[in-house]
């Protein structure tokens, strides 16, 4: 089912597995297009636990085989200021599903130096990407509405000079590095994916705000200069209004 909410281009899928080869199947289109077009990929990942299974399928041999990992740029989209071993660690998360499991030169992940602190951390973040935009940003969607790490009623929803700011979070791990709306939006493409009966509702807010064009919770405030699209599994999609037929294939 693809249906449209103003910016966004929105799929649904029967479950949790074909959600995820669906999003490996666009992640692996996106990075041939970056690299048909530019000498690599600038990808950044999502935390959390729903892109784990994405990151699985894009470590099987027969989805990327054919895409040069050596042409990836990794970034993440946010980070808890945890140790890189911590169990929180979305580098941790991305390292064990993914990045430990295929052939991209360890110069090309760009983790997050949570070790330096939240503040320093996050200067010398925004300092190494850089202005160039990311070619895909993943992202996913928090029971409140947050993204990345930017949570309603946060500092940081105001920041639009910096790209990477360190963040406050109302749930464990407290201290967080985000991209900013301006690193979000500066993006070719951003890719939400999400899973589960518990964002139905969130979800559904979140695609009549775009919709009407009246952003009022964070995720609504991802509006990239290229292309927007949500995946969703059954139930993520369970309670969305009709939307309209997209123009474009998602
Ligand atoms: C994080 C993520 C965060 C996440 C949502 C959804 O560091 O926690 O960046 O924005 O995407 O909270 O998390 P789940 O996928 O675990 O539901």
């Amino acid at each position: 089912m693809n249906r449209g909410f103003g910016p966004a281009l929105v799929r649904s899928f029967s479950d949790a597995r074909e959600l995820a080869q669906a999003a490996a199947a666009y992640v692996a289109r996106q990075a041939e297009r970056a690299l048909a077009e530019r000498d690599g990929f600038r990808i950044a990942l999502a935390g959390g636990s729903t892109p784990k299974a994405l990151y699985a399928a894009l470590a099987e041999p027969g989805i990327l085989a054919r895409v040069a990992w050596s042409r990836w740029q990794i970034w993440f989209s946010d980070e808890r200021v945890v140790p890189a071993e911590d169990a929180a660690s979305n580098y941790r998360m991305a390292y064990e599903a993914l990045l430990g499991r295929v052939p991209i030169p360890k110069g090309a992940i760009h983790r997050v130096q949570t070790e330096l602190g939240a503040e320093r951390a996050a200067e010398l973040y925004e300092l190494e990407l850089g202005a160039d935009p990311c070619d895909l940003v993943l992202l996913g969607i928090g029971d409140d509405g947050h993204t990345a790490s930017l949570f309603p009623g946060s500092p940081a929803l105001l920041e639009d000079r910096r790209r990477v700011v360190a963040a406050p979070s109302p749930v464990a791990p407290l201290e967080r590095v985000t991209f900013t709306f301006r690193a979000l939006n500066e993006a070719r493409a951003v890719l939400f994916l999400i899973s589960g009966a518990t964002k139905a509702e969130r979800v559904a807010e979140v695609l009549s705000e775009l919709a009407a064009d009246r952003p009022l919770l964070p995720a609504s405030r991802v509006r990239p200069r290229g292309s927007l699209c949500f995946y969703l599994d059954a139930a993520a999609a369970a309670r969305l209004p009709a939307g309209t037929p997209p123009e474009e294939e998602p």
